[in-house]
């Protein structure tokens, strides 16, 4: 089988995350902003889209040069066997960025590149001038960083984070692969409690119970290269088999809490969906009357935000109410997420450790404290 140049590409901050779930799986890896380089064939590339998750796409990078001018960029995207790639009725989209290079208009680029696939294609098929482009779909992107261009093709199709198990509304859930992002900054691997006291639609509680049970994250989707002609459906079924074969049962408990009941029952929904609605207990109660037996565990929440002005004061009065009620489980390492900058000083307690990530484009902390008695 064909090997080729892959890489992954996730959300700032998780860099070092997505590498180790790579290692992990077995692959060398190299890193840079918000890519995560490794090599590997098509069995790897369904792997991959299949068990990552941390990451938003696996794409293949088809060429890397320089590209000065228009005429190096058409000839080099010229220059590549594209029938190999693209079947003669394939659509393919071409995106395109460009940082701190000399050619810099997007929509130029853009056209440029398609252009040069349109031209090679139509020669190697026989075609004059025209491409039908009513098949199957191959997203194209070309990047031009300080001059160095990379031409990839997109395997994903929509981004990993979408798993596929979570129902609409209208709440702010966490991304899926955000989530799980999250729970792999902790130790958290299944074998110790886990509680998320402001559960909402259930995202970490439901990542937390994927990772404790070895389910991979993309059972339930399918991916671009589902529909590449050089794609066997058979090897994608092997993988999907693998997968489901490593699935395994005991873990530590999973306590998913809210105020609000009606959330509650979005999240259960969820968690059915995604196989683990027996994996999680879910019960209503408000940060104020939270109390557990559990010990030696994790509790890791995004509580309110309060990101408008009116809802601050309520937002900070849950971090007091935290405080009182979540402070005193000192046996548990505790993790929460928020915008708010002023959160330590609420919570009563200064932080081990700040993290800044950002969920979408809301600029936040992920506050960690270490457990400080077993
Ligand atoms: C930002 S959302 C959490 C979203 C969640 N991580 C998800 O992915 O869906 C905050 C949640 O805190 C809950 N909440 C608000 N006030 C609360 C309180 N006093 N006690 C417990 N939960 C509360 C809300 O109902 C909401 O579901």
């Amino acid at each position: 089988m064909k090997n080729y140049d892959l890489y992954a590409t996730m959300g700032t901050g998780f860099e070092a995350v997505v590498a180790k779930e790579l290692q992990n799986l077995g692959y060398n890896t190299t890193t840079e902003n918000g890519r995560v380089f490794f090599k590997g064939n098509i069995g790897d590339i369904i792997k991959t889209n299949i068990n990552l998750r941390t990451a938003d796409r696996i794409k293949i990078l088809l060429k890397e040069f320089k590209a000065l001018d228009f005429e190096t960029l058409y000839d080099q995207i010229f220059n590549y066997d594209w029938a190999q790639l693209l079947p003669v009725d394939a659509k393919f989209p071409v995106s395109g960025r460009s940082v701190k290079s000399k050619l810099h208009s997007e929509p130029d680029i853009q056209s440029i590149v398609k252009k040069a696939i349109v031209d090679k294609m139509t020669q190697q098929y026989h075609r004059r001038g025209f491409l039908p482009e009513t098949g199957n779909l191959y997203h194209l992107d070309i990047y031009i960083n300080k001059d160095i261009a990379r031409i990839s093709l997109d395997t994903t199709g929509e981004s990993l984070f979408k798993r596929g198990y979570r129902v609409e509304h209208g709440g702010a859930p966490l991304k899926e692969n955000f989530a799980a992002g999250l729970l792999k900054l902790t130790p958290y691997n299944g074998t110790h409690p886990l509680i998320d006291p402001f559960t909402g639609s259930g995202t970490l509680a439901i990542e937390a119970a994927l990772i404790a049970r070895n389910i991979a994250p993309g059972l339930w989707r399918n991916f671009a290269f589902n529909n590449f002609d050089w794609v066997d459906n058979n090897l994608y079924k092997q993988e999907i088999e693998n997968a489901k074969s490593k699935i395994s049962k005991n873990h530590a408990p999973i306590i998913a809490s809210d105020i609000d009941q009606s959330i509650l029952e979005i999240a259960k929904v969820n968690a059915n969906n995604a196989g683990v609605l027996d994996d999680i207990r879910f019960k209503q109660v408000a940060i104020k009357d939270f109390a557990t037996d559990l010990t030696n565990g994790i509790i890791i929440a995004n509580p309110p935000y309060g990101q408008r002005l009116k809802d601050k004061t309520s937002a900070r009065k849950i971090y007091q109410e935290m405080g009182n009620v979540l402070g005193n489980l000192s046996s548990f390492n505790q993790y929460y997420l928020t915008s708010d900058v002023e959160f330590e000083k609420y919570f009563g307690k200064v932080a081990n450790k700040k993290r800044k990530l950002f969920n979408g484009n809301i600029r936040t902390d992920f506050y960690q404290y270490w457990h400080t008695k077993k």
